[in-house]
């Protein structure tokens, strides 16, 4: 099947419901109102809800120890150093580095802990 990727702009078209896209050729499409409602009713991304639950009870035991706080939101969401708390935890996620030998966080694990940030570091 042929996916076409859509971007689309705030702009509402002149019929009341439908969203106009662009394909990635610049093409405009009519997309229904439904697409720009899941977007825009989709919740943030929760550290409580999302994130602290992907971190398994012997991860955030063995951090303690190295003062990396896995449970702790205020040390997670902590905006020092550009969220570097965060930001340092994702690092190795990503390099695969920690949890050392795995497992490994998946890609869709992954995307959501970018989305966390990119909600604003949600409690
Ligand atoms: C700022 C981020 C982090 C730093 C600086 C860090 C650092 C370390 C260090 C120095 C060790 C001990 C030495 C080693 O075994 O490599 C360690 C162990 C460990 N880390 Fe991390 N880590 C970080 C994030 C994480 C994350 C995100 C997880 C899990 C998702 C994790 C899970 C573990 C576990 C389970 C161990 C114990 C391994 C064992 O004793 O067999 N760490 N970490």
């Amino acid at each position: 099947m042929l996916a076409i990727r859509l971007v689309c702009s705030s702009e509402t078209a002149p019929i009341e419901g439908i969203t106009h896209c662009g394909d990635e050729f610049g093409r405009v499409r009519a997309v229904p109102e439904w697409t720009r409602l899941e977007r825009r009713t989709r919740m943030p991304v929760s550290f409580a809800r999302d994130i602290k639950p992907m971190f398994r009870q012997i991860d955030i035991e063995h951090m303690k120890r190295f003062k990396v706080l896995l449970d702790d939101y205020t040390y997670m969401s902590d905006p020092s150093n550009d969220h570097s708390n965060a930001q340092d935890v994702e690092d190795r996620l990503v390099k695969k580095s920690m949890p050392p030998g795995g497992p490994y966080w998946s890609d869709q694990q992954l995307a959501i802990y970018r989305q966390w940030s990119s909600d604003g570091y949600q409690p």
